[in-house]
């Protein structure tokens, strides 16, 4: 019922012709894989070339980030109506890394997400703890503050175009992932508390994505598990091979 979404968030990696290569080489590997959403999340500046490199294929495209504001003096600032016109269908909203190097916030990630959805995006909308938290037994009050002030003053018709992405930031980059168990755990939760605060057809709808560490290795076992319905893919992503492995994980 819920199309799995496998996503690759490129972050700072990849100029143009290594951002070309790399959906190239991708394209011929995924082409036959049904049922699955697939998406490349590269920098700004290569969104539009990427965009022509994945013609005539699945693939599909969001940003990194965005602002909340269409236009206006904002200087370095990208809007969602900007993004859709080099060519993107979803955006990553909230991703923890820029929680914690450039201030964002659950008000700002509530903000630019409302603004993504008003200009047509789909949001990729990132939740999760720290290891600190995790060990102060806090995981569950954060997620739950995470989701609930980040999709505050959104409706039920908002949630059909938001996928959470529960990436535990212990997890992110480290090669550790989170347990299947503590995966699932989680997005059932995560599940949970979207249905208290919407209702039980919203919350089976929305799609969870897991991420952190994903890897050709781990997706298989990840995917079994009930709650979760597609990964968020760093470091993975950034090579076909590992990518369409994991695009392909139901081979
Ligand atoms: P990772 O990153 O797969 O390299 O851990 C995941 C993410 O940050 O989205």
């Amino acid at each position: 019922m819920r199309t799995p979404i496998i996503a690759g968030n490129w972050k700072l990696f990849k100029k143009s012709s290594e951002a070309v290569d790399l959906v190239m080489n991708l394209a011929p590997l995924v082409k036959s894989v049904g049922g699955v959403e697939i998406i490349v999340a590269p920098v700004f500046t290569v969104l539009a070339t990427v965009k022509r490199a994945i013609a005539g294929s699945t693939i599909k495209l969001a940003a990194q980030d965005c602002f909340w504001e269409e236009e206006g003096a904002f200087t370095g600032e990208i809007s969602p109506g900007m993004l859709i016109d080099a060519g993107c269908s979803h955006v990553i909203i909230g991703h923890s890394e820029r929680r914690q190097y450039f201030g964002e916030t659950n008000e700002t990630v509530n903000r630019k997400s409302k603004a993504a959805l008003a200009a047509g995006l789909t949001v990729l909308f990132c939740i999760g703890e720290t290891l600190a938290e995790r060990e102060a037994d806090k995981t569950f009050d954060v997620l739950r503050t995470q989701v609930r002030d980040g999709l505050t003053g959104l409706t039920k018709e908002n949630l059909a175009r938001i996928a959470i992405a529960y990436e535990p930031v212990w997890a992110i980059g480290t090669g550790k992932t989170a347990t299947e168990d503590q995966a699932q755990e989680a997005h059932a939760f995560i599940r949970g508390v979207v249905a208290e605060l919407y209702d039980h057809p919203t919350a089976d709808a929305i799609r969870i994505l897991y991420g952190g560490s994903v890897k050709p290795e781990n997706i298989k076992g990840l995917m079994a598990q009930s709650d979760i319905d597609g990964a968020l893919v760093g470091g993975a992503s950034l090579k076909a091979d590992s990518f369409s492995a994991i695009v392909n994980y139901g081979a």
